[in-house]
């Protein structure tokens, strides 16, 4: 066994997995990358060099690499610069991911539901087949039937973790052995990450050629208005994101917020404590009503519950003007409700609710 995970391991091949297309694809060349220097007059842009009578500061386009925002990432996860692309929003990044690697109609992706819809979607817009193998009871990876259905054709393996809906992590050490026995791209989706108290594996891209960590200023950071999205891998992978990617994905205000919340960093990390105490208290509470069968542990910002009548209880909340995520039509979560923390009032308000029921 160990000599075959080794072999294969030592088999992987990027240039393999890249659509032959986007291979030989001559990237667009926009103005402020052809140049990024300084100077006093812009004239190279079309853009308005008059400016906006309604906003002042949004007539250029902005850093198509976002080059600030990545040194302050780099330094945070002590990582380069250029193992690092920023999306509008990490969807963008599961998007790309598809048509960097994946062939329409030939090349297949392996999912493991119940778990974040867009990785379908994704697949879907992009005509890419997807295999699922199902989490197993304990909402774990099925390591042995991902590796059974992986074939010539799969390029991606999407693994969330925290996962979406169930709010579990995955196993390190059994992703590790899997990207380690595959040769596809292994995905890696650490939207929730920071309310695990676990370590990321974004340290793992320097021993994994072929993982990908994506993660998100949309939960932890408290930005998801903004639209902004990041993955994590070696210099190789993110060339080819930057190849793919339209020349200024992510706008100047965008860029110009994150870079503030920077200087907030400890207002973030207040604020994940805080969450993460009232979820505790939040599943505490929840477990009191008899209609609530099971709280499944969680580590991310929301919890999944098992209900008597998940229906009910959802048009029921519906009506005291609170809407929670009815989960009840995804397999293995029958009658499950999924529900964001929110803060002590909106979570006292919730409670005081499902009192009258
Ligand atoms: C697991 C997971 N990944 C990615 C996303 C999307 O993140 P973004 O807002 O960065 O597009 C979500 C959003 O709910 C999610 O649950």
């Amino acid at each position: 066994m160990f000599i075959r995970v080794l072999f294969i391991f030592m088999n992987f091949n990027l240039q393999k997995l890249v659509r032959e297309n986007i291979k030989r694809l001559s990237p667009y060349s926009s103005a402020r990358k052809e140049f990024a220097g300084k100077a006093e007059i812009f004239l190279d842009a079309n853009e308005n060099s008059f400016g906006s009578p309604l906003a002042a500061g949004y007539s250029r386009y902005p850093d198509p690499l976002q080059l600030e925002i990545k040194e302050k990432i780099a330094e945070l996860e002590k990582v380069k610069t250029s193992e690092i692309f920023i999306g509008n929003g990490s969807d963008e990044a599961i998007d790309l991911l598809f048509r960097i690697f994946c062939e329409p109609d030939l090349d297949e992706a392996i999912i493991c539901p119940p778990t974040y819809g867009m990785y379908k979607v994704s697949a879907d817009i992009n005509a890419v087949k997807t295999k699922e193998v199902f989490l197993t009871a304990d909402f774990q990876l099925d390591v042995q039937g991902i590796r059974k259905e992986f074939n010539k054709w799969t390029k991606l393996l999407f693994v969330c973790s925290p996962n979406n809906p169930t709010g579990n992590l995955m196993r390190r050490e059994e992703i590790i052995k899997i990207a380690k026995s595959v040769h596809g791209i292994v995905v890696v989706d650490e939207a929730y990450i920071h309310f695990s108290g676990e370590d990321s594996m974004i340290d793992e891209i320097k021993n994994l050629p072929n993982l990908v960590v994506l993660q998100t200023f949309s939960k932890a950071w408290g930005l998801a208005g903004l639209r902004v999205g990041l993955a994590f891998a070696n210099e190789e992978i993110i060339a080819l994101f930057n190849k793919v990617k339209p020349p200024y994905n992510v706008s100047q205000i965008a860029q110009e917020a994150i870079l503030e919340a920077f200087n907030n960093r400890e207002e973030v990390e207040k604020t994940i404590t805080e969450i993460i105490s009232e979820r505790e208290k939040l599943i505490k509470n929840l477990q009191e009503f008899s209609f609530v069968k099971k709280i499944y542990p969680t580590d991310a910002n929301f919890v999944l519950a098992k209900t008597t009548d998940a229906e009910k209880i959802y048009k029921f909340l519906l009506n005291e003007k609170i809407v929670v995520r009815n989960r009840s039509n995804v397999e293995l979560c029958e009658n499950c409700l999924r529900i964001t923390v929110g803060t002590p009032e909106e979570n006292a308000s919730l409670m005081e609710s499902l009192k009258k029921l």
